[in-house]
């Protein structure tokens, strides 16, 4: 999954889905499905991806004990999801319980899918993460935290902000992977992303995957803009 652009199917129902992604013809996307698809339309929307031949983030943010989690995570792994995620601020063992649960649901002929966590959200601010959640001190040192529990969990990596990929790759390693939303081409509106970066700005900030909502999902020309970003992403000079 390393190098991958990421579409987040932010869309309430599986016509929208389709109809979207019907722009794309045969081309094979790496999608994220979210809360809003997947609690909507259930896991009916992961197989009709999966049978369509794209990879599939199934982004729900597990975060409940250990034993609830593992279940939940033995369901998704047989739906045919490639890759996963949970809070880390469940814990170390909740972690692991996730991991257990994928390699209990995976059947015998398919990858079991990866997983990675969600350190702070990129919507917390240090202050609101200060009063709120009673940790001290500035976001990336809870960032970092968070990110090497999860390493030490056994993990494949954390979604986080760009501005965050480096200095968690120097702490945890090279091979620890950084998923990053709050990507914008330049001359995009902003939403409410509030620390966005371009594409190539993302890579030479050290992200391994981008993850590309609005920019793609609400372009008056969705393949035309995936195309744009992909190259932007991968370094190609068109
Ligand atoms: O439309 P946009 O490109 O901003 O979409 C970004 C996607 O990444 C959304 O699906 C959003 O939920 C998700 N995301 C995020 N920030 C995080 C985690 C997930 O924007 N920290």
């Amino acid at each position: 999954m390393r190098g991958s652009l990421i579409i987040a199917l932010d869309f309430p129902n599986v016509s929208e889905t389709e109809g979207f992604l019907r722009q794309f013809g045969q081309e094979k996307l790496f999608v994220k499905v979210g809360m809003e698809l997947f609690y909507q339309n259930g896991p009916a929307v992961i197989t009709l991806l999966k049978d369509k031949g794209h990879d599939v983030f199934l982004d729900l943010k597990l975060h409940d004990i250990p034993n609830t989690v593992k279940k939940a995570m033995k369901g998704l792994a047989g739906l045919g999801a490639d890759l996963v995620n949970v809070h880390a601020a469940g814990g170390k063992d909740m972690m692991q319980a996730a991991l257990e649960g994928l390699y209990a649901g995976a059947s015998a002929n398919q990858k079991r899918p990866e997983c990675i966590a969600v350190t702070q959200l990129t919507s917390t601010s240090a202050s609101q993460m200060n009063r709120e959640q009673l940790i001290p001190g500035p976001l990336l040192n809870s960032v970092l935290h968070y990110a090497a529990l999860s390493k030490e969990a056994g993990l494949a990596g954390v979604v986080c902000s760009p501005f965050e990929a480096g200095a968690i790759h120097e702490e945890i390693g090279r091979d620890f992977i950084t998923v990053t939303p709050g990507i914008r081409r330049a001359n995009d509106a902003a939403d409410d992303q509030k620390r966005i970066t371009t594409p190539q700005q993302a890579r030479n900030l050290g992200a391994d995957s981008i993850v590309v909502g609005r920019s793609i999902t609400r372009s008056p020309n969705p393949l035309q803009a995936y195309l744009q970003m992909k190259e932007l992403w991968e370094g190609i000079t068109c």
